[in-house]
């Protein structure tokens, strides 16, 4: 009995420990996730502070024109077979060694912003930019690989004085629009992991890369906290421009219009050009216009699509992020014409009370062929004193072409979209294909804006003209104003790019105004 009493208040005095127990591993547990709930809900507060502070300390904010740049570099593995600077090959023995040689003097190496290969890697594999996320701490790279591809890269991140502190997994995913060709537009990830240490540059190697090998590549990683403090509400981004494009007038014409509209900033991706456009490119100067080198390592539609254009339209948006309001994305052949209102910021004005505009990420435009094969509106236009500017009214497209196919694309199919880069998470050419979590895309009414879209057929041939077509004078609301902004530009140039006028305005206009 009296055992059997004893073994049950053991037994009992177990479970009273035990539970005990439980109780304090509830505290314990409950105050653990406590402070990750509290961390999690500071860190990102902080983590824009640090950054904020660091700019205040006088380092040298990244800003977009800022493209050749150069920066010490010490010996730590670092390029490069592949890069073009001879400079770098210094690099060879020290890292063949593997280990730091540091009494040699840190080398001067230009990090060019263009194409840089990936060396090692099962697929041919190349990368363009970097970009920091604050939201997920994460670097996220912009590049091109093999479009079936279950590659794995490692990511190896470097301060500020280009020492290599941190080597990370990267996650390879290329993006949705790729046309079955063998080479897509990719991303990948990178989680920099330590939120206190700032990663400045970042490497992409195979993933048997060990911590001698050297790299081929080397990033900038921009910040959009680090870009300038004025915020520019509109941006245009055009993919790669190639065939050396030379059209002088409706490019002029083109850039004049979205200035009009409240553009203050272009981007474009300079393939190959010709000597007027360059010319022309120069003189509005890096303000205005930013050219970024495009060396594609890819043949253009036998291994990529067209330049490798997913690559430049979602490098765009990700470096307009911090920098820009709103940006469009068009090709030198379209422009998004308000309707009812003067320029874009009544336009977003306007369709923002359509509906929730907190959760609009991005507006899609229903395109309207204008086809250059219909007759020209013949109509001119007066412009008391300046004859110049009347004489430019009968020979910009947007004037002359009123004829339009009478049936506008359905939206997704040829639309073109202003989006706010921040909510853009893969960018397509005709629509977003994903949004930051809680936004959507505004189908915008074909009354309010429209794309116009001055080509010939699509298909080739003259067939398109067939297609039922009306009178569209949308545009000439704006056209004494904008005649009168090209004429102005026109005589600039004429002296800086040696251009003459008049044979601007007897040569036909090419029916490959098409980028
Ligand atoms: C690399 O090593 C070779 C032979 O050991 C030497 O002659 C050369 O100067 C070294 N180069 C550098 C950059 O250290
Ligand atoms: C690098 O960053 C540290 C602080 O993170 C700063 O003290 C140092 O001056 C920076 N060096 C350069 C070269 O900007
Ligand atoms: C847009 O048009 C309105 C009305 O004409 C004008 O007040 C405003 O300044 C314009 N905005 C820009 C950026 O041109
Ligand atoms: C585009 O690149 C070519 C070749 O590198 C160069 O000659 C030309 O000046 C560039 N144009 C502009 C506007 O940067």
């Amino acid at each position: 009995m009296g055992s059997t009493k004893k073994k049950m208040t053991s037994t009992n005095r177990r479970l009273r420990d035990r539970s005990r127990l439980s109780f304090f591993f509830v505290i314990f547990f409950f105050g653990l996730f406590s402070v990750i709930i509290i961390m999690e809900n500071f860190m990102p507060d902080t983590d824009k502070n640090s950054l904020k502070d660091d700019n205040e300390d006088g380092e040298e904010p990244y800003t977009n024109s800022d493209i050749s740049y150069e920066e010490t570099l010490d010996q730590e593995g670092l390029l490069p077979s592949g890069n073009t600077d001879p400079k770098a090959k210094g690099s060879k023995n020290s890292s063949n060694n593997g280990h730091t040689a540091s009494t040699q003097k840190p080398r001067i190496i230009p990090i060019q912003p263009d194409w840089q290969p990936v060396t090692g890697t099962k697929e041919k594999f190349y990368v363009y930019s970097a970009y920091y996320n604050h939201l997920f701490d994460h670097v996220k790279i912009i590049g091109a690989t093999r479009t079936k591809t279950q590659q794995r890269v490692k990511c190896r991140f470097y301060d500020n004085d280009t020492r290599v502190y941190h080597t990370v997994d990267g996650t390879v995913r290329t993006i949705r629009e790729n046309w079955n060709l063998k080479y897509s537009a990719c991303f990948i990830i990178c989680y920099s992991g330590d939120k206190k240490r700032r990663p400045r540059y970042v490497s992409i190697l195979p993933s048997t890369a060990s911590t001698t090998t050297p790299a081929s590549n080397i990033l900038r990683i921009q910040y959009a906290s680090e870009k300038s403090d004025r915020l520019v509400d509109f941006s245009v981004c055009v993919k790669p421009i190639h065939f050396n494009y030379d059209n002088l007038l409706p490019l002029l014409e083109w850039i004049e219009f979205h200035r009009l509209m409240g553009v203050e900033h272009f981007t474009f991706y300079n393939s190959t050009i010709g000597p007027k456009v360059s010319c022309l490119i120069e003189h509005y100067g890096e303000e205005i216009i930013e050219i970024l080198p495009w060396t594609l390592p890819f043949v253009s539609q036998k291994e990529i699509r067209t330049e490798g254009l997913f690559v430049a339209l979602n490098d765009c948006v990700y470096r307009h992020r911090g920098a820009s309001k709103y940006l469009i994305l068009v090709d030198f052949d379209e422009m998004i014409v308000p309707r009812k209102t003067h320029n874009y910021t009544q336009l977003i004005d306007q369709l923002d009370t359509l509906s929730n505009k907190k959760k609009i990420g991005a507006y899609s435009i229903q395109n309207a062929f204008f086809y250059l094969q219909w007759p020209d509106d013949q109509k001119g236009f007066t412009i008391p004193g300046n004859p110049l500017a009347e004489q430019v009214t009968k020979h910009l497209l947007s004037l002359r072409k009123t004829r339009r196919r009478a049936r506008l694309h359905p939206h997704k199919q040829r639309s073109k979209y202003i989006c706010d880069p921040e909510k853009v998470v893969e960018a397509g050419n005709h629509f977003v294909w994903e949004m930051a979590t809680g936004y959507y895309t505004l189908s915008v009414p074909p009354h309010l804006a429209a794309l116009h879209h001055y080509r010939v057929c699509e298909f080739g041939g003259d067939q398109c003209t067939k297609n039922p077509s009306v009178i569209d004078k949308s545009s000439h609301i704006f056209a004494q104003a904008l005649a009168i902004r090209v004429a102005e530009k026109l005589q600039q140039l004429s002296t800086k790019c040696h251009i003459d006028i008049s044979q601007l305005f007897y040569s036909k206009p090419s029916s490959r105004s098409v980028v």
